[in-house]
């Protein structure tokens, strides 16, 4: 299903968060969103990459950024409130955050190491969901930007690939216990490599242009009614509802 089509009504742009605004997939969420005639605010670790990031978007408008992090409750606490008192509400929180991938065989390696893997990958993710979803109004989104090893078993990459299965399933209970605020969660999965500003210079062959999830993203945000599965992937030029065993899963 193209979020696009999947409402006649279209909700106007807003005020928008981005949280790992600085990575190689949120930053271009980030510009999208401004494109889209969103009001943008940029939230990362790395002060360097927020102003690399505001200076590439200056012709398209203002980009906000404030530095912070969603590691522990305290940190993303106090970084909701000093967002709160600067920008007030917003109408939706786009969640893009990753921890740095280190390639190991689940079968060998000491279990604190897989462990860590979900530290840095998928606690950020549950640390900004409790912080941010509750001071959503109804009628507000948030979106968690997810990979698609979550379905994938690749040499290496087992704890990368149980972690994007626990977001997952992390992002359909919230959508539940959330359904009742009138609050809408939603991921977008991205099933392959994106073509973000980095991976431009390694030469590497992507499988999404990093612009498209930014447009995919605004998409998901305008729509007013809630989707029927909460998950949708991005793999080539369409997003579709991520059901696994149905017709279209299989095709992909
Ligand atoms: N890149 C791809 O090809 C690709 C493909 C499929 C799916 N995805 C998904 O897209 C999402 C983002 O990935 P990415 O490739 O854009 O990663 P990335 O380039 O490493 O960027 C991740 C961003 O998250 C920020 N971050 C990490 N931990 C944080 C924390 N505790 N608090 C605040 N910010 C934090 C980082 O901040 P700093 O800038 O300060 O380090 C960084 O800006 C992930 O869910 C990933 O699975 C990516």
């Amino acid at each position: 299903m193209n979020p696009a089509a999947a409402s006649g009504e279209r909700a106007s742009a807003g005020r928008a968060l981005v949280i790992g605004a600085g990575g190689e997939v949120g930053s271009a969420i980030a510009g999208e969103l401004l494109r889209s005639g969103w009001q943008v605010v940029a939230v990362g670790r790395s002060q360097a990459r927020l102003q690399a990031l505001q200076q590439r978007w200056q012709p398209v408008g203002e980009l906000p950024w404030r530095v912070g992090s969603v590691a522990d409750a305290a940190s993303a606490t106090s970084l909701a409130d000093a967002l709160h008192q600067t920008f007030g509400g917003f109408d939706a929180v786009v969640t893009s955050v990753n921890g740095p991938v280190s390639p190991m065989a689940i079968t060998s390696s000491d279990p604190r190491q897989v462990m860590a893997t979900f530290q840095a990958d998928l606690l950020p993710h549950l640390v900004a969901a409790q912080t941010f979803i509750p001071r959503l109004a109804p009628g507000s989104t948030y979106l968690v930007i997810g990979g698609g090893m979550a379905d994938a078993v690749q040499p290496g990459l087992g704890a990368v690939s149980m972690v994007q299965a626990a977001l997952r399933q992390l992002v359909r209970q919230l959508a539940l216990e959330n359904q009742g605020r009138g609050v809408r969660v939603h991921e977008l999965l991205l099933r392959g490599l994106v073509l973000g500003h980095r991976q431009r210079s390694t030469g590497r062959a992507p499988v999404i242009d990093d612009a498209h999830v930014g447009r995919t993203v605004a998409d998901i945000l305008s729509l007013r009614e809630p989707a029927s599965e909460p998950v949708f992937t991005l793999a080539g030029r369409r997003p579709v509802p991520d059901l696994p065993g149905t017709a279209a899963a299989a095709a992909r």
